[in-house]
């Protein structure tokens, strides 16, 4: 048999050809279709970027509110999701809660492919999963969506129970367009593989969102809080994370598989952050642990390139705007499901099953 060559991790693995987004890792840049995600983040809104992603181009005004409509009318739970949810025990994690949300959303009609209407009625549904959980952890009525907000409005809304700041809406949509997509990452491949199959939309979303749960892809950010928290202080900031590096342990919020330069979406973020939080003494520690840490990780992984990534000012982002450390991550998935359907409508355009091999290293029998 001949030798295949191993790619542990898929390193610079190609897969797919995609119209999606650019990641280039070597000069920090991101681009959705032939836009700057930096542009859309500071100049356009949710549900247009989304429209971009999954249609080709920017909307025109009737194009926007025709997908802002059908956005709005999808939102609701049906009862029995509702129900499912209620039974889930408190102590469940939201992602786990999010992805038997999703996958309840299954329907017989929802076979391969899958549709730009499926797409949309599922995006307008996982903030609505999010908040109603939210909601009954917290004792409260979960709130309906509110159609006189938009999409990323209401989210804050259900959340919150009151209608949010424009300021924080404005942070928080800047956050989401900047998750929306992101080349093929862990989540994204999950993704692709089961649409691969033939499965359905439902199905490769819940393998998503599997995939992003994890503390190396999207379970970073409340990580970033945590530790945060637990330096405390400037002082302690460089004993504190130099002790985790001697002991060969990772720092949340530094390092990309791509990105060899400051992550662009950590760039922006942080200025958006650091709007909302200019005399917020969380955000002057979270920027100092920032420093220590880059200098701390040039020190001990001198040879590797590691910068500070999204998670690290999506939490501080997350943050200002008034969520939870148990939503961060959730709240992620509301964002990234745009660029999860919309490989997931490319592959199915021009499939073929992804099927890579193993090297069987195990005995052969006698
Ligand atoms: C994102 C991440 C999984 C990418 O991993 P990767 O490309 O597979 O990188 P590797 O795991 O091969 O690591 C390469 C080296 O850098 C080190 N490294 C990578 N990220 C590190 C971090 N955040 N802190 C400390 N060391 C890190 C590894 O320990 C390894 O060192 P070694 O070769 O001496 O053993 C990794 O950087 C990480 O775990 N970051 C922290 C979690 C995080 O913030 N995730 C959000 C990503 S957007």
């Amino acid at each position: 048999m001949a030798e295949n060559i191993i790619a542990i991790g898929l390193d610079n693995v190609v897969v797919a050809e995609t119209d999606l987004s650019l990641v280039d890792g070597q000069n920090g840049l991101l681009v959705y279709r032939n836009h700057w995600a930096r542009d859309l983040a500071i100049h356009h809104t949710f549900e247009e970027v989304a429209h971009l992603l999954w249609y080709g181009e920017l909307p025109t005004e009737q194009q926007l509110n025709a997908l802002k409509e059908k956005l709005k009318a999808n939102r609701t739970l049906p009862a029995h999701v509702k129900a499912a949810l209620d039974q889930i025990p408190a102590d469940v994690d939201m992602m786990s809660v999010l992805r038997t949300g999703v996958s309840l959303l299954a329907e017989p009609t929802h076979a391969w492919p899958p549709t730009l209407e499926q797409v949309i009625s599922l995006t307008a549904k996982m903030p609505t999963i999010v908040a109603y959980r939210q909601a009954c952890l917290q004792g409260t009525e979960p709130l309906e969506p509110n159609s006189a907000l938009d999409h990323t409005a209401n989210y804050l809304y259900m959340l919150k129970g009151e209608i949010p700041h424009p300021a924080h809406v404005r942070a928080l949509d800047a956050y989401l367009i900047l998750t929306q997509e992101h080349g093929m990452n862990a989540s994204t491949f999950a993704a692709r593989v089961v649409a691969s199959t033939r499965s359905d939309l439902i199905s490769s979303i819940t393998a998503a969102i599997g995939a992003l749960k994890g503390p190396l892809h999207g379970g970073a950010p409340s990580e970033v809080t945590e530790m945060i928290e637990q330096i405390g202080t400037k002082e302690n900031a460089e004993p504190w994370l130099r002790a985790k590096l001697e002991k060969g342990e990772r720092l949340m919020g530094f390092g990309h598989r791509v990105y060899k330069t400051i992550d662009p979406r950590a760039t922006a973020l942080r200025v958006v952050a650091s709007e909302l939080s200019a005399d917020d003494p969380w955000f002057d520690l979270a920027t100092h642990v920032e420093q220590v840490g880059l200098k701390l990780l040039a020190e001990y992984k001198p040879n590797r390139k590691l910068n500070t990534n999204v998670e690290f000012f999506a939490a501080a982002v997350m943050r200002a705007v008034g969520l939870d450390d148990a939503i961060f991550t959730p709240t992620f998935a509301v964002s990234r499901v745009v660029g999860w359907s919309a490989h997931v409508l490319e592959q199915a355009a021009n499939n073929r099953i992804i099927r890579p091999q193993s090297n069987y290293t195990g005995v052969m029998p006698e």
